[in-house]
């Protein structure tokens, strides 16, 4: 595991503003399956078939039998020490925000106050005709595909699907938090799907001061002021003691 620069950790004690985009990288090692890993959902599954609108209403009940699938997953797992880190570090930086393109809703489980969901979220649903958004406790799915509890529409998971706009209130605050930012760390994703993926330039023509966090090298090592090669897991922790170090012996203490 690399050390932390001081570098870094100088810049994230000076900084009043922190953002970090996370990517289906951060939640592998709670057991959840990133997308282009070797074993990830894209290498068993076709996206053309399950991660789009007309694949949907083409075959609803096989895209519904895959998220109660991935929803099983996320339910059974816990957030691991790479989400906790983020929650400390809320603690010793004025303010942090998170914008994830997970929707396995983690980072909340873990206690993060600001998070900014890209992608939508698994554990929610919404109504194609009113519109409503109905949770998992409401489903029924005694008719194979499950119907909207107020006007009888067809439900969908709320998420993003390929081909489909970002929520347009999250896209407009994630890129606020992108040019507003002073550190800007990109965790766990590679960084291929837009417009997530222009976010970590996008801070980066701001001024702000872009770390990499990932096993693999992605488009952002090109342009990354840091790279830290390996798993957030370990990293992220690593990088909250440092912090925390470094503020206690300089009396900066929250
Ligand atoms: N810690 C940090 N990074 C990791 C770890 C780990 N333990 N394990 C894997 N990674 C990295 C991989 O090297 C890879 O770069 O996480 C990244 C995961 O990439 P993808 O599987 O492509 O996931 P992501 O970037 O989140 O995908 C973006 O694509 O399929 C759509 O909507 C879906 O939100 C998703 C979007």
């Amino acid at each position: 595991m690399p050390n932390i620069p001081e570098k870094l950790v100088r810049r994230l004690a000076e900084a009043e503003k922190v953002v970090v985009l996370t990517g289906a990288g951060i939640s592998a090692e709670s057991g959840v399956p990133t997308f282009r890993g070797d074993d990830g959902l894209w290498k068993k599954f076709s996206p053309e078939e399950l991660a789009n609108f007309d694949a949907f209403m083409k075959n609803p009940q096989m895209v519904w039998e895959w998220y109660q699938y991935r929803r099983k997953i996320v339910e059974e797992v816990q957030p691991n020490p790479g989400h906790a880190a983020l929650v400390e570090l809320e603690k010793w930086v004025p303010s942090l925000v998170v914008i994830t393109q997970n929707v396995d809703n983690l980072h909340q489980r873990a206690g993060s106050r600001h998070v900014i969901e890209l992608h939508g979220n698994i554990l929610r649903n919404r109504c194609l005709e009113c519109g409503r958004i109905v949770t998992e406790k409401e489903l029924d799915f005694s008719d194979g595909v499950p119907r909207c509890p107020h006007c009888g529409g067809m439900l969908r998971p709320d998420v993003v699907w390929f081909g489909e706009m970002l929520p347009e209130e999250a896209l407009r605050q994630a890129y606020e938090a992108a040019e507003t930012c002073d550190v800007f760390f990109s965790v766990g994703t590679s960084a291929v799907v837009y417009p997530a993926a222009s976010l970590p330039e996008i801070a980066f023509q701001h001024g702000a001061f872009v770390v990499e966090v990932n096993p693999e090298p992605t488009p952002v090592t090109d342009f990354a002021h840091i790279v830290l090669r390996g798993k957030s897991g370990e990293i992220l922790p690593e990088l909250v003691a440092e912090i925390r170090k470094f503020k206690s012996e300089n009396q900066q203490i929250p």
